[in-house]
């Protein structure tokens, strides 16, 4: 499974990077926003920072500047794949966009037909969105595992790009279902390290061996 982090937010990525774990990112218009900096550099920082896949969100509402925004994306990095909504509009967008070698994330996904008309339009990913699901009390990993089946059936090439995760257990249960990339906010990252039992099973190593560490680990190696 890949994982992307889900952030504009440079110093994230970079600590992300540092643990040789992050494959991509994604971004939306409200995590773009929450920077406060100019879009284009935003946009050109978070490429030069990650090696693989970043998703940018266009903002039009029709086709015609969907595409448009969209060209003007790509042009910035080879890394950029163009983030448009599950809308007829967006669909159509993604169509184009893809037959001119563009890549897609067909983002706001809430129920198996749109993934499959994404399949069908040709996206690079499609982004169901779990957490906001799990919100309305639906089960948002059902939809990855009908997704997940449905692309399966007819052997569509799109990659499921789980969204809208906000724990751990939203990841495990992803890998389980199959999906190809988990993007999380750094937060949840971070939460995949932690158990309380390692940090205390770690604690209790280490005061044991520092009862006894001056007796038995001397400095110099005089047995050898
Ligand atoms: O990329 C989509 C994601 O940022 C949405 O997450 O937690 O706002 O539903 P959330």
């Amino acid at each position: 499974m890949k994982f992307f982090l889900d952030t504009a937010d440079i110093e994230e990525i970079r600590r992300a990077r540092a643990l040789g774990l992050l494959d991509g990112v994604t971004t939306n218009p409200s995590l773009i926003a929450k920077e406060g900096r100019n879009f284009w550099e935003v946009v050109k920082d978070i490429c030069q920072t990650v090696q693989g896949p970043v998703s940018v969100e266009v903002v039009g509402l029709n086709a015609t500047e969907m595409i448009e925004e969209g060209k003007r994306f790509a042009k910035v990095h080879k890394n950029v794949v163009v983030k448009v909504p599950l809308i007829e509009e967006g669909i159509q967008a993604c169509r184009e966009l893809v037959s001119q070698g563009i890549r897609v994330n067909v983002t706001l996904c809430f129920s198996p037909s749109q993934a499959l008309i994404a399949a069908k339009a040709g996206a690079t990913y499609v982004s169901p969105f779990i957490g906001r699901l799990d919100d309305i009390s639906q089960n948002g990993m059902d939809l990855v595992r009908d997704i997940r089946t449905i692309y399966q059936n007819y052997g569509f090439k799109t990659e499921i790009l789980v969204a809208s995760i906000r724990h751990p257990l939203h990841v495990v249960e992803a890998a389980k279902a199959g999906a190809h990339v988990a993007t999380m906010p750094y937060k949840v990252f971070n939460q995949l390290f932690q158990h309380p039992q390692t940090d205390l099973g770690l604690e209790r190593f280490l005061a044991d061996w520092n009862k006894v560490k001056d007796k038995i680990f001397p400095e110099q190696i005089s047995c050898l």
